[in-house]
Formats: structure tokens, C-alpha cells, sequence
């Protein structure tokens, strides 16, 4: 499995404090059955502003503290950009680590509300060829009270992640139930651990896998840790009917023209 989700970096955000606790989460990670964890410290969210130099030294600090150790684990740079001004220069400056320094990124919304401008943004990225990659969109407020929403954003272009542990419900009923409709309806395309630490929040994915089987059957789960990852992290093009289902021609007649335009 790959992790594309994970706060592993050590002392830049609130994940792991130090390279002891990045080596124990790693551990924890193989032991799961994770062979790839794409390190995505938060970016840009009012606390973090670690240039991208910074993380990308740190980045190579890691990953020779990890080789020594002898762990059967890939590490790739990402990280999870919060949406916020700016964010579509600072990608194209390349000034934001997009996932291993190819065209899709980790988004991450604001906690309740939906940005009125996010469809805009969400179109720009895409007609500029970044794909947004939403993170735990089940832990959004506006989402979980209508998982329509989602709907809307996907054909906006972005892909989503959902966390394991929402699957299995460490985040609460709510949050499990909004998780479960977004990967009925099909939402989905990866399952990541968003993990920030080795005890509160590990590197755990094979119960988080196990619970969408349930949901979406084996190999359409399996795939949410295998195929679309890779896929993410070789950067090839997403195709786009597997995640855009054509929307009624009623509801396409609202869609704003730029939005028709991507489709
Ligand atoms: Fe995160």
C-alpha cells in the first residue's frame, strides 16, 4: 500500500516532533503493509510557512535517517496546501511542493464552510494543469451536511482523499457516515493515513481498507491504496470518466461557462 497522506516530516508542523517519533511512525507504517508514504507536512495555513527549500532539506535528512535504519519504506515529498491566497502563483513559482514534484497536490478546505470561489479555483488549477487532490473532505462541515457538494466540486475537477481512520470511526459517527456516502457514490480515489503521529493518529490503513471493502467491494478498495496512488505519484493524467460522472443536462445548464469548458 502507499500512504499519500502523512505528517511524517519531523519539527515543521504538528506532526512528527523529531526524527524518533518520524522513525516510529514509519515502523508502525511498514508493519501495516505500507511500502510507500508520501510525506505531506501542512503548508500555508496561517502557521506553517516552511519555504519549500526548507522542506525539501529536511526532506533529505529523513530519508537518510530512515535508509539507515533499514526500513523496506519509499519516501516521496508532498504536502497538504491549505487553500489560500495566492496558491495558484506560488504552484506555478513552484514555491509549494505538489506531490513528488509532479501535477497533482494535496488540498486541504477550511473546516465548515465551502469557499464561495473554490469551483473558480478548483477550474484554474485544472486548466493550468495541476489536479487538487481534496483531503478528508468527510471532515467538512458543509459536505457532511450535504454530500452534494462534493458532487459539484468533482466535476470541478478535484479528486478525493478520504482518511482511514474516518472509516472506522476515531473521528465520530458523523464524519464515518460522510466518508461511507462519499465512497458509495463513487467520490472517492484514495484512501490515505493523514497520520500525525505514532500514538493519537498512526500510519494505519489496513483498517481503513478493510472498512471499504465492506462499502465498495475489495478491488475498487484496494485501489483507493495501490493504483491511483501510484498513478498520483507518477503524475500521469487522471481519466477523467472514472471519477466525472456526466451531470443531467439540467444541471449542466447552471454550471458556470468556464465549468462547461472542462468538460
Ligand atoms: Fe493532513
Amino acid at each position: 500500500m502507499i500512504d499519500l497522506h502523512c505528517h511524517l516530516l519531523p519539527g515543521v508542523d504538528d506532526g512528527a516532533k523529531d526524527l524518533e517519533e518520524s522513525l516510529a511512525m514509519a515502523r508502525l507504517a511498514v508493519n501495516d503493509g505500507i511500502r510507500a508514504i508520501v510525506a505531506t507536512p501542512h503548508v500555508r495555513n496561517g502557521l506553517y510557512h516552511h519555504t519549500r527549500e526548507e522542506l525539501e532539506e529536511r526532506f533529505i535528512r529523513l530519508k537518510e535517517y530512515l535508509q539507515v535504519q533499514g526500513l523496506p519504506l519509499t519516501l516521496y515529498l508532498g504536502a497538504d496546501i491549505h487553500l489560500s491566497p495566492g496558491l495558484i502563483q506560488h504552484l506555478e513559482r513552484q514555491e509549494l511542493p505538489s506531490i513528488n514534484n509532479r501535477r497533482y497536490l494535496l488540498l486541504e478546505l477550511p473546516s465548515f464552510a465551502l469557499p464561495s470561489a473554490l469551483q473558480e479555483i478548483l477550474f484554474k488549477l485544472r486548466a493550468k494543469g495541476f489536479i487538487p487532490v481534496v483531503t478528508h473532505p468527510e471532515r467538512n462541515g458543509a459536505i457532511q451536511k450535504n454530500p452534494e457538494q462534493a458532487v459539484e466540486l468533482s466535476r470541478f475537477g478535484a479528486l478525493f482523499q478520504v482518511t482511514a481512520m474516518s472509516l472506522t470511526g476515531e473521528f465520530g459517527g458523523k464524519v464515518r457516515d460522510c466518508a461511507a456516502a462519499l465512497l458509495e457514490k463513487g467520490l472517492v480515489q484514495v484512501l490515505a493515513t493523514d497520520a500525525h503521529s505514532p500514538r493519537n493518529r498512526p500510519p494505519f490503513l489496513a483498517a481503513g481498507v478493510r472498512a471499504a471493502e465492506k462499502l465498495i467491494g475489495k478491488e475498487a478498495a484496494l485501489r483507493l491504496v495501490t493504483d491511483h496512488p501510484e498513478r498520483i505519484l507518477a503524475g500521469a493524467p487522471w481519466p477523467d470518466q472514472e471519477f466525472q460522472k456526466k451531470p443531467e443536462s439540467s444541471r449542466l445548464k447552471k454550471l458556470p461557462f468556464f465549468a462547461r469548458l472542462l468538460r
